[in-house]
């Protein structure tokens, strides 16, 4: 699965405002400090987590983006510091435990949990458990949606989209909206201590590019699902399209970020 890099563009503005700021707050006091870390950031994208993070961490910390979209990744590149960052071209999904080579002192990422199968998280928590590294992961979708004004054929499209959130991303079937429960779970589990913050897009009239794709996008994923007559998703495009670019469309899309800490040696 491909993601365009205007697509992270539009989304980037609305990501940096919801991410939760406890949890920020907190991964920078325990980093507070501590100098020459490494970071790898996976399925890095053109870098949004290191722009967001960057202001909060240590000054000199140098980051690894890790991501299997070479112009994802260039122009990574030519929007971070060159000292700051280096790209690394992998599969997650064939190379995930390359990234632990060497074995870095944090490990994050952005809108990609909910892309994940249970299988590749299991991979990603076994090799962070037994490495003992802490883990901060933003902006993993959640399931809920709503739109403001509400339409009676909005609950039918969120549970289509939910549906097919769970569709093969890369990684085999995704955990999609569960993503975020199961992995704090999962991390539980292996000993981390665990503390999760929503982090949810609160989207009104200065957002309409976003709602617009995003109305363009969520019509195409339930018309995929096919929970819906094909002129009563049409009629639902339409009238949302039309809201949003009028900017009387608000959107809430809930996400959740999660830092885990390595327990007690
Ligand atoms: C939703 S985007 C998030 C990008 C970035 N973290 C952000 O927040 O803007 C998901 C990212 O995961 C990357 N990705 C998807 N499948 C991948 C795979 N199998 N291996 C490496 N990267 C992958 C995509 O190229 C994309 O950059």
């Amino acid at each position: 699965m491909t993601f365009p890099s205007e697509w992270l563009k539009l989304r980037e503005p609305a990501d940096l405002q919801a991410r939760n700021r406890v949890v920020v707050a907190h991964l920078a006091a325990d980093l507070s400090g501590r100098d020459g870390l490494h970071a790898v950031d996976l399925g890095a994208g053109t870098g949004s987590t290191v722009r967001a993070l960057s202001p909060h961490l240590p000054q000199r910390m140098r980051w690894t983006l890790a991501d299997n979209d070479p112009a994802l990744l260039a122009e990574a590149s030519w929007r971070l510091p060159e000292e700051q960052v280096e790209t690394r071209r992998v599969d997650l999904d064939r190379d995930l435990e390359a990234v632990f080579d060497p074995v870095p002192d944090l490990v994050t990422c952005s809108a990609l949990l909910d892309l994940v199968s249970e299988a590749w998280l299991d991979r990603l928590v076994e090799r962070l458990a037994s490495l003992r590294i802490p883990f901060y992961a933003a902006l993993t979708y959640d399931g809920s949606t709503t739109l403001s004004p509400g339409d009676p054929i909005d609950p039918v499209v969120v549970d289509a989209i939910n549906q097919h959130q769970h569709g093969d991303k890369g990684f085999g079937p995704a955990l999609g909206p569960d993503a975020g429960a199961v992995a704090v779970e999962k991390l539980r589990t292996a000993g981390f201590a665990v503390e999760s913050g929503q982090s949810d897009w609160l989207l009104d009239s200065d957002d309409a590019a976003l709602t617009h794709a995003l109305v363009n996008g969520w019509a195409e994923a339930a018309g995929e699902i096919g929970l819906l007559a094909p002129v009563d998703l049409g009629g639902w495009r339409q009238r949302r399209l039309a809201a949003a670019d009028a900017g009387d469309l608000a959107a809430r899309v809930g996400h959740i970020d999660i830092l885990a800490r390595p327990g007690a040696a």
